[in-house]
């Protein structure tokens, strides 16, 4: 994992935004799918102007999206943290494949479905033997953006990807939705009481105002159908 420069930080507010500190550079990206609709890449759309510090919506009700305009305050935001304070190690389980080990931390899934192809992960994971099989799976735990899945193989240890510190605004053009922001390359979060929540290569934040898991993505903005207007006057 990188290590960003020491003053970038994400601070949830009670109730209100995502507080963005230190000149996180802001992007769009959306989730590239092939024919079948299956989710197999990602594609950076764009870059969006913020200063060194700015305010992110939380609540999925902002006029100014992605920015916050003070609607949550309208609209009686209850932004509760509900996610707890667990390592990865604590919240994942391990499954086993031929010379892998495949972590899965259900409850962060942020439904990018990167984990479907061919079977899916967890079937790949058990015919690892097969080369081929063990490339999917290497590229699907990595693509993963909210970091549920994490690969690790016998030889060459933990698969991450290298990410730039960063947050990406995601779009999902084959559900027609907006998804969550993709926290990237190790940023610190820290939840409205000041505590550090564990400081990861890769997490998602909701930003649809929905999920059970907050701060954390947990899908609902594909139930919720959520829309960020922003993204078609970028
Ligand atoms: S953005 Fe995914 S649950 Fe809110």
């Amino acid at each position: 994992m990188r290590r960003p420069p020491e003053r970038m930080r994400i601070s949830v507010t009670e109730d209100g935004p995502y507080l963005v500190s230190g000149g996180v550079p802001l992007v769009r990206v959306e989730i590239i799918t092939n024919g079948e609709g299956e989710s197999i890449g990602w594609r950076q759309t764009g870059a969006v102007e913020a200063s060194d510090r700015y305010r992110l919506c939380r609540c999925g009700h902002s006029a100014e999206k992605p920015f916050c305009d003070m609607t949550h305050v309208l609209e009686g935001f209850d932004g509760t943290e509900t996610a707890g304070h667990e390592s990865y190690a604590e919240q994942s389980m391990p499954i086993e494949g031929p010379g892998v080990q495949l972590h899965d931390a259900r409850r962060l899934c942020a439904e990018a479905r990167f984990c479907d192809r061919a079977g899916g992960l967890w079937n790949l994971i058990e015919r690892c033997d097969d080369p081929d099989a063990r490339v999917l799976a290497e590229e699907q735990a990595t693509l993963c953006p909210s970091g549920r899945y994490v690969l690790a193989d016998e030889s060459k240890g933990i698969h991450e990807p290298d990410l730039e510190p960063s947050i990406a605004l995601i779009e999902d053009p084959h559900l027609g939705v907006s998804g969550p922001l993709w926290v990237r390359g190790g940023i610190r979060i820290v939840d409205a009481d000041g505590v550090d929540y564990e400081t990861r290569n890769r997490v998602t934040l909701c930003r649809c105002g929905s999920s059970a898991n907050k701060p954390f993505c947990d899908g609902s903005h594909i139930t919720a159908g959520f829309r960020d207007p922003s993204v078609d006057e970028a």
